[in-house]
């Protein structure tokens, strides 16, 4: 389905890999276990999304910060990596100041006036707000959506419903924005309009729907919406 830019109302998009870039937190991984680094890191981003969809099944619903928590100390288990509380405190600060990819705040800038605009994500409220503070978001965003006031993760349909809700506009009015391949199927599936961000070289997952738009960055969008 082509997007239909004059039903948007409203634009949601996802945090990490989308406006946020974790690339800070790869390079401490870096400096902490030198040649391990890219090991830990890939089954630490592995076991968290893991996580999320596991508890989301099994109905036992833990915060985000929490279950990141608990995924790093897997990864360092799972690659024999030696690593302490004081570490694993200092890489899971990163979430609260992580940088915005370099096109995010001229888009939102522009966006803004002309569309509500949100995050929404899996993230814990105070992991969000404080790292939208941090780069000077708060600005432009109308909504900071967290999927824990449902204590249900990504692709929940419930999730997407959220969003409707806190943006006070029908599924057809909201465009969500993600990177994150199994989260544009999920939203998509729902029936919000997607578009899909690959950022990295990536292949959409075959569930039977696609994004209406990809793109590379975000400034793309601006150019699509004007
Ligand atoms: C989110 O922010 C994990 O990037 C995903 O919901």
């Amino acid at each position: 389905m082509a997007l239909d830019t004059a039903k948007i109302k409203g634009i949601a998009f996802d945090a990490y890999g989308t406006l946020f870039n974790i690339a800070s937190i790869d390079f401490l991984l870096e400096q902490l276990f030198d040649d391990r680094a890219r090991q830990v890191a890939a089954q630490w981003r592995r076991k968290q999304l893991e996580y999320t969809w596991l508890r989301t099944l099994m109905g036992k619903y833990k915060d985000f910060y929490s279950l990141t928590e608990d995924s790093l100390y897997y990864a360092l288990e799972a690659t024999n990596t030696v690593g302490s509380e004081a570490q694993v405190r200092e890489l899971m600060q990163q979430y609260y100041h992580l940088a915005v990819y370099p096109e995010v705040k001229a888009t939102l800038a522009r966006l803004k006036g002309k569309y509500r605009l949100a995050i929404l994500s899996n993230a814990n409220p105070s992991l969000l707000e404080k790292a939208a503070a941090h780069n000077g978001l708060d600005e432009w965003l109308d909504e900071i959506i967290s999927v824990d006031q449902i204590r249900q993760y990504k692709p929940a349909p419930g999730v997407y419903q959220l969003a409707e809700r806190s943006m006070g506009l029908p599924t057809e009015n909201i465009l969500f924005v993600s990177s994150n391949t199994w989260d544009v199927s999920g939203a998509t599936a729902y029936g919000l309009q997607t578009a899909w961000v690959q950022r990295k070289h990536s292949v959409m997952e075959r569930l039977d729907v696609q994004p209406a738009v990809t793109m590379t960055n975000l400034a793309e969008l601006a150019e699509l919406l004007f």
